[in-house]
């Protein structure tokens, strides 16, 4: 069972204001508990069993949230920048108070699913190199892309650090035509994060990826309803696949 907390501090979390706001919405009289005014904006309360209402609204309290954006290009994938606007930048209050951070990182060309939450533990064990979630990208890039390149990422690639890649599957959507100036439509599923890895990929067998965007994450597919800047929360079905993706 959840434990006890104060009653302001859920308030906050929940987007009611600042704890000073609460007590003004105290002092009028408009905060009830288990049908009671509340006299203390400090009082201990229990977020599962206590019925807290606001101007007769009932408080849905919940520690976590979990969003689904499709990152636009021209955006980094941080909490704060001085100088870029940042994913959060993209959100509504509703969702920044609960003080959301991406989960891993896209560059700031690269569009597509994002997953924000302030699940510290889930997204720690989903970024974890030992859980080799899945990440397929889709992908334009200059050139004809070959099987040949497919057999090359099965096997691994040399980045150019010397960082050899783990397998990684190709499947070539419509082949290039350099002397048309026909880019090639792929996607690429890589097991790993490494920084820039399907640039770098496609890097280390000379082609050049013009237009990146990720289209899933271990079980979570990007929403098509997403335009570049739009998100949603996930579902409950999405939030327990992803949960027992993690184990
Ligand atoms: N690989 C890249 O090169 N860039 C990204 O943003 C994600 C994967």
């Amino acid at each position: 069972m959840k434990q006890t907390m104060r009653l302001d501090k859920l308030l906050a979390h929940t987007g009611y204001g600042s704890r000073s706001e609460i007590k003004i919405l105290v002092k009028r009289g408009v905060i009830r508990m288990n049908d009671r005014p509340v006299k203390d904006s400090g009082i201990q309360v229990n977020p599962e069993s206590d019925v807290i209402t606001v101007e007769g609204e009932v408080v849905r309290y919940r520690e976590f949230i979990y969003v689904m954006l499709n990152k636009p290009q021209g955006v980094i994938s941080a909490t704060e920048d001085t100088r870029d606007r940042t994913v959060l930048d993209l959100l509504d209050e509703e969702y920044t108070h609960f003080q959301p951070f991406p989960v891993g990182r896209l560059d700031k060309d690269t569009e597509g699913l994002l997953l924000l939450t302030n699940d510290g533990k889930l997204a720690h064990n989903l970024l974890s190199p030992r859980k080799h979630i899945p990440k397929t990208y889709f992908a334009e890039v200059e050139g004809a892309v070959t099987e040949e390149d497919g057999k090359s990422f099965q096997q691994g690639v040399e980045l150019d650090d010397g960082y050899v890649t783990m397998p990684a599957q190709l499947v070539i959507l419509r082949p290039g035509d350099p002397e048309q100036g026909i880019v090639s439509k792929i996607e690429l599923t890589i097991m790993e994060g490494k920084f820039h890895q399907v640039k770098r990929m496609f890097q280390a067998i000379g082609k050049r990826v013009v237009f990146l965007k990720r289209i899933s994450m271990g079980p979570l597919l990007l929403d098509e309803h997403l335009l570049p800047g739009e998100y949603r929360e996930l579902t409950e079905d999405e939030l327990l696949q992803l949960r027992q993706a993690n184990g």
